[in-house]
């Protein structure tokens, strides 16, 4: 996914950021830091940034969160810089949302953290189940909160994304029957969804197991958005693309066959980026993909190590592998997009919790070497010990075992090769007939 790529600017909407810092919770990054990322976001969603502002709050307005000093500050401010659109670093109440959107007015929009990356996620869906979750995950987010902004909804749902504005769009807030009929009507979209989904998830069960089939370990990418997953998974496999795309181009769109420079093959896939405050229907609506992650026999964690708030990324990044139980999953660091430090490498408080740790440069393609040696390490400590003998008619398993184990000693003999060799432990099964 490529996040962060700002549209036509001459169609984009003009819009104004919120930061806010509750007094409750430790955030992980600041206000400004989290309000430079909020504006990332809406670029990649392709708003133009043209205002914003910030506040500590110390005591919630129950009905429009913000004080009212500051909110009439935002109102003359949105005026003056002719903001189509308001957007809130912080996922709003049901309550503040309505109360928020009264205060605007009919002609500018509210969206909140959670709404944008949704309607990014929206944009970004690669494959029917990505698109399909997306949308699940925005109608759960819009059920509590609908108001006006349904007919904005009904538009942009499963794919539109933030674009569009409110202009031409029924604005005036529907009567209670109206709301009613939404609510019955969204809930049936939901209904109707996980449905899909399931059909979806039945289908990818057997590409799970043509995988599982397949015998090679696997991989799994995660990393905080931009880290350069996508960057690194291609630089990685350019080499390999033609067995690539024959073998594996249905298995998933984002998983590729890698051979090491010793021969042995490995599935490396590639997953959602994260992000510091992931919109909580977003991740129970990605909980199938994400717990994929967790059936890997190893994760490759990106980071961008010339990122001023690289610790805060692997931290969020280290949270979300908490909530889907992957804490405790074997992983190595990738200190990405090493060519742009002029210092020496900074650390991080967390490496500890890591097998090992390469600076590479995905782009320029240094330390990629030494990566996939990580690799193998890692996974060779997962390894098996076994001794097989391989009839000479049986020539493909010979070659089978060289591209999935590590051959330590190899013998010709009567009844064919004696090979003693490391494998991983699920592919065991497969050979035990040949084993002695
Ligand atoms: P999401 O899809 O948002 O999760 O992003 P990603 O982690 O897949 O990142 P992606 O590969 O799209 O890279 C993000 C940006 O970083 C792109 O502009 C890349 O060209 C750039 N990039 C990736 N790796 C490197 C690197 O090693 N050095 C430098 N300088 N830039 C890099």
């Amino acid at each position: 996914m490529k996040h962060f790529q700002v549209e036509n600017s001459a169609e984009a909407e003009r819009g104004y950021l919120v930061g806010i810092a509750l007094k409750q919770g430790r955030p992980l990054l600041s206000i400004d830091d989290s309000l430079a990322e909020l504006a990332l976001l809406a670029e990649t969603a392709g708003i133009d940034v043209v205002g914003k502002t910030r506040q500590h709050i110390r005591q919630i307005n129950p009905k429009t969160l913000i004080g009212s000093g500051k909110l009439r500050e935002i109102l003359d401010d949105v005026a003056l810089c002719e903001a189509a659109v308001v957007i809130f670093d912080e996922e709003l109440s049901p309550r503040h949302q309505r109360e928020l959107e009264k205060q605007l007015g009919e002609s500018v929009r509210l969206l909140d953290r959670s709404a944008l990356i949704l309607d990014i996620f929206a944009q970004h869906a690669r494959t029917s189940e990505g698109a399909l979750q997306v949308e699940l995950a925005q109608y759960e987010y819009r059920l509590p909160r609908l108001t006006r902004q349904w007919t904005h909804l009904a538009r942009q749902a499963g794919g539109g994304g933030a674009r569009g504005g409110s202009g031409g769009v029924g604005l005036r807030g529907p009567g209670e029957t109206q709301l009613e009929a939404d609510r019955r009507e969204i809930t049936r979209k939901i209904t109707k969804l996980k449905s899909d989904l399931e059909h979806v998830r039945a289908h990818r069960h057997l590409h799970r197991q043509r995988r599982q089939n397949s015998g090679l370990p696997l991989v799994a990418l995660v990393g905080y958005t931009n880290a350069g997953k996508s960057t690194l998974i291609n630089a990685l496999t350019d080499a390999d693309v033609y067995a690539a795309d024959q073998l594996f181009a249905t298995l998933d769109p984002t998983t590729r066959r890698l051979k090491l420079p010793d021969r042995r093959e490995l599935l490396i896939s590639d997953t959602v980026g994260f992000i510091q405050k992931l919109p909580t229907t977003l991740i129970a609506a990605f909980h199938a993909t994400l717990e994929e992650v967790t059936e890997a026999d190893l994760l490759l964690h990106v980071v961008d190590v010339s990122h001023p708030n690289a610790a805060q990324h692997i931290e969020a990044v280290e949270d979300t592998l908490a909530e889907i139980d992957a804490s405790g999953m074997p992983r190595i660091l990738a200190l990405n997009k090493a060519d742009r430090l002029t210092g020496p490498l900074p650390s991080f408080a967390l490496v500890d919790m890591y097998q090992d740790t390469v600076a590479i440069s995905a782009s320029e393609g240094q330390g990629l070497g030494e990566l996939m040696s990580s690799m193998r390490a890692a996974l060779d400590m997962q390894m098996t010990s076994l001794e097989v003998v391989i009839p000479y008619q049986t020539g493909q398993v010979y070659s089978d075992l060289y591209d999935k184990g590590y051959i330590q000693s190899e013998q010709a003999d009567d009844a064919g090769w004696r090979l003693t060799l490391r494998l991983p432990e699920s592919h065991r099964g497969s050979y035990s007939r040949f084993a002695v």
